[in-house]
């Protein structure tokens, strides 16, 4: 993104919604993730083709670029930028190298990006970038970064003197000759973001959220909570004033062999993010989809949909049905949610995704750890890795 640097003192967001101006510290949602990956094209394409995204815009050596290449996929609300280095010195090549393919920027919508800066920095966030203006002929896009865990930085984004495709430097994508075009999966929006860090960091990660970006506690769970035969982890849920942007931590506890995150650390080379959620009203119709298409999820035993029913109470879907699809089910005191999880998305262990569809409940489905955690040692085995 071409930056210009420009003074501060545009008025407060007249859009603070209602109820804003009483949260420490104001975000309007997801804006985007941005992915660092080894060919941003082929990511698009197989984005579009596994998943059901569309690919909307694009910048690169056509649009100017001289350093980077990136490919915009949108599903609903979601948004994914995918970003190569054109060089082996370009920051997203040197991230590839270390990490694999991963997330490098998660981007919020706030209603003022200096606010929000100044902020972060003042309680001790570390500064990436300063608020600065992106500008080309459709208007500007404000923005500003701090570091989060890891590589991984935390974006604040206003777009609302932005009228064109994404952002400056972007282009719509152009139409592919002969490539089928994506069908939509039903995904609609990104549940929420988890990060892996290293043993003894979770605590310091949620006091950053806490302190730094007035987040609460939703919840926690202990190593009793998450513990299998062989390994443990312990996870705190932080969520903003809304409730409605939520990051769980993971970190390692101490097991008999080596856990599922020590495994992403190794792999990943260091903390960072180790799946996103995202949201579907049709959990049915958006796993037949994924797997038609090829997405891999993680095993269930046909043994975890014999007393589900008990463990879960009644819900609407057929549980045949979700033991087929290898969907799992949850319930907290607020209603219940049905989750799966797909493989690695690539050759490292690192990054996956998850589906949810949410009944009520706002929890993450704990009454599925143990099981999940069963499914994901059997394949961290395979992998030579346990
Ligand atoms: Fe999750």
């Amino acid at each position: 993104m071409r930056t210009q640097e420009t003074d501060s003192t545009r008025p407060p967001a007249a859009a603070a919604a209602a109820g804003v101006e009483t949260d420490p510290f104001p975000i309007l949602g997801f804006d985007h993730l941005e992915l660092y990956v080894g060919n941003a094209r082929q990511s698009a394409a197989w984005y579009r083709h596994a998943f059901g995204f569309e690919c909307t815009a694009v910048r690169g050596l056509e649009t100017g670029e001289r350093d980077r290449a990136s490919w915009l996929v949108e599903q609903g609300n979601i948004r994914l930028l995918l970003t190569s280095g054109l060089h082996s010195s370009h920051a997203a090549a040197r991230s590839v190298s270390r990490h694999g393919d991963s997330v490098a920027v998660i981007a919020l919508t706030v209603p003022d990006v200096d606010e929000a800066f100044d902020a972060s920095v003042s309680r001790g966030a570390l500064t990436a970038a300063v608020p600065a203006n992106a500008v080309d002929e459709r208007g500007y896009l404000r923005h500003a970064s701090i570091h989060l865990y890891g590589d991984t930085l935390l974006q604040f984004i206003d777009r609302r003197d932005y009228g064109g495709v994404f952002g400056p430097g972007f282009q719509a994508a152009p139409a592919i000759p002969g490539a089928a075009a994506g069908r939509n999966c039903g995904l609609v929006a990104i549940d929420h973001v988890v990060a892996n860090v290293e043993l003894g960091r979770m605590n310091e990660w949620v006091a950053f959220f806490s302190r730094v970006l007035g987040f609460s506690q939703l919840v926690h769970f202990d190593d009793d909570a998450i513990s299998t035969e062989y390994s443990a982890l312990m996870s705190k849920v932080m969520q903003d004033g809304t409730g409605t942007i939520k990051f769980p931590i993971n970190e390692p506890a101490e097991g008999r062999k080596k856990s599922q995150i020590e495994e992403f650390l190794e792999f990943h080379e260091g903390p960072g993010v180790q799946h996103v959620a995202c949201r579907t009203n049709d959990i049915l119709g958006t796993v037949t989809r994924l797997r038609e298409n090829g997405v891999e999820f993680l095993h269930v035993p046909i043994s975890y949909y014999e007393d589900l029913e008990q463990r879960v109470g009644r819900i609407d879907e057929p549980i045949d049905r979700l033991a087929e699809l290898g969907i799992l089910a949850d319930r907290d005191e607020d209603g219940y949610l049905l989750q799966i999880f797909t493989k690695p998305i690539e050759d490292r262990p690192t990054l996956f995704y998850e589906i949810i569809e949410r009944h009520g409940a706002t929890g993450f489905g704990a009454g599925n750890f143990k099981s999940l955690f069963v499914a994901l040692e059997r394949e961290q085995a395979a992998r030579g890795n346990l």
